[in-house]
């Protein structure tokens, strides 16, 4: 399978690709700023299995640079997508009061428009006549409506629900384009985010159990699930 992975140099980006790169039928292209981590993920993978197919690429949701992905993709011969995951996400931890104008740009920049405009710019390579493909886009349980609220996080919630309503209108509108879309709602996992957003707080799953989940989700839930938001949540927070 063809996979393309955002968010992959940190967290549960980092182990879903580390995942994906187990089976050498999957090629992988993970995407985030930091190159640094990027090639230790590269490194990790190759060293675990040097038959994986794997590419990295530095790439900013915010400012999305469209030449240098489907540059990429050609270099790659990828012609058709069959799994896009939109991991990468942004946290600000601040009473509203104090938000500012570049905070709420930053956040919806990243967790809305970043992932709207991946979707648009990857249309093509994900639509094919016989195989369907999955677009898994990865929310919070914050973003969840009726769900519990925290103070700090209304800018991050707020754009995670964004990104979850936005995932049932791309179902009903992709139907016809054969491209199931869905949204995992997650709850508390173990990565520099967490403790950005809950300093004190120990999660009951690590990065690599959330990752086995949506390694398995990305590859079956399409053939059961579209246009769902499914809560993936052990706890509160
Ligand atoms: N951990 C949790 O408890 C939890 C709960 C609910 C939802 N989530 C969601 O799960 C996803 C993964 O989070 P995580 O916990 O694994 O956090 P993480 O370790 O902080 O990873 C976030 C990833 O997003 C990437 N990213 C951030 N800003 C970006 C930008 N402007 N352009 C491209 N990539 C960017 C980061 O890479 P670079 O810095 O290299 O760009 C990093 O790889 C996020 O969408 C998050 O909202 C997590």
């Amino acid at each position: 399978m063809n996979i393309v992975i955002t968010g992959a140099s940190s967290g549960i980006g980092y182990q879903t690709a580390l995942a994906f790169s187990a089976t050498i039928q999957n090629r992988i292209i993970c995407m985030s700023r930091n190159v640094r981590k990027l090639k230790m993920l590269h490194d990790e993978v190759y060293k675990k299995n040097p038959a994986a197919k794997l590419m990295i690429l530095e790439l900013d949701l915010e400012t999305l640079d469209e030449k240098k992905i489907k540059d990429v993709l050609a270099d790659y011969g990828m012609k058709h997508i069959d799994i896009l995951i939109n991991n990468a996400g942004a946290l600000i931890n601040k009473p509203f009061g104090k938000l500012t104008d570049a905070d709420w740009q930053h956040l919806y920049g990243v967790n809305v428009f970043g992932v709207a405009k991946l979707i648009k710019l990857l249309l093509p390579y994900l639509q094919h006549k016989e195989i369907r493909s999955h677009i898994v886009n990865i929310s919070s349980m914050g973003g969840v409506q009726g769900s519990s609220k925290f103070s700090g996080l209304s800018a991050y919630s707020s754009s995670k629900g964004a990104l979850a309503v936005l995932t049932e209108c791309l179902a009903e509108e992709f139907k016809p384009l054969n491209i199931s879309v869905n949204c995992l709602a997650i709850g508390a996992v173990q990565t520099e985010m967490l403790q950005k957003a809950f300093p004190d707080y120990r999660a009951p799953l690590e990065a690599a159990q959330m990752a086995a989940f949506i390694v398995d989700f990305a590859t079956n839930g399409h053939r059961y699930f579209n246009g769902k938001i499914l809560p993936v949540s052990l706890s509160t927070p």
